[in-house]
């Protein structure tokens, strides 16, 4: 071994460590994604992962941005078709996001019918539309099956926002 390998090779240790400190940072950071589950009863949510990730609680909802949605959740059920609600809880009240597609077995790349017992990746996105109020809200996600029960419940702490700076105060 030549002495510059020798040399280089605690330079090249240490930018693994640094790579590897760097990934674990970011998954820590995703696990920021600080979701209350608000009763799946016909599922379990496995793991919720946004895109662009959520860097802070309340999770940043970009105006003029899709911000894309992954659950990963265990379904109880076997269910022929997978429906999604979504809804902006304002001041106690849930209102309706218009802009989510409902049908998730045509658009959530969720392979229909789900099995029971069968472990799934969901994904799907909330246009996130300028005209939206600069707010903090709850997001509450439902995912249903055939029975209109929730495969998958989740509330999360959002906030409406043209800017992912850090907060301040
Ligand atoms: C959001 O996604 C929809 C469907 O793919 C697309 O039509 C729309 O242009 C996207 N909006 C933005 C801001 O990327
Ligand atoms: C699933 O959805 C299809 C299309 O909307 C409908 O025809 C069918 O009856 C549904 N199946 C069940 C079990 O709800």
């Amino acid at each position: 071994m030549s002495v510059w390998a020798t040399l280089f090779q605690p330079a090249v240790k240490m930018k693994t460590l640094s790579i590897l400190v760097v990934i674990l940072t970011l998954s820590a950071i995703n696990a920021l994604t600080d979701y209350r589950d608000c009763g799946s009863t016909s599922g379990h949510i496995n793991s919720i992962k946004l895109t662009p990730p959520c860097l802070h609680n309340p999770c940043d909802l970009l105006r003029g941005t899709n911000v894309s949605v992954e659950v990963d959740f265990t379904s109880k059920v076997q269910t022929s078709n997978v429906s999604t609600f979504v809804y902006g809880i304002i001041l106690g009240l849930p209102v309706p996001f218009l802009t989510v597609p409902h049908d998730s077995c045509k658009s959530n790349n969720l392979a229909c019918p789900v099995a029971a017992n069968s472990r799934n990746i969901y994904t799907n996105y909330v246009s996130v539309l300028p005209v939206y109020p600069l707010m903090r809200l709850l997001v509450q996600w439902e995912i249903k099956d055939d029975s209109g029960n929730n495969i998958v419940c989740f509330v999360l702490p959002a906030q409406l926002t043209d800017s992912t700076g850090p907060v301040v105060g």
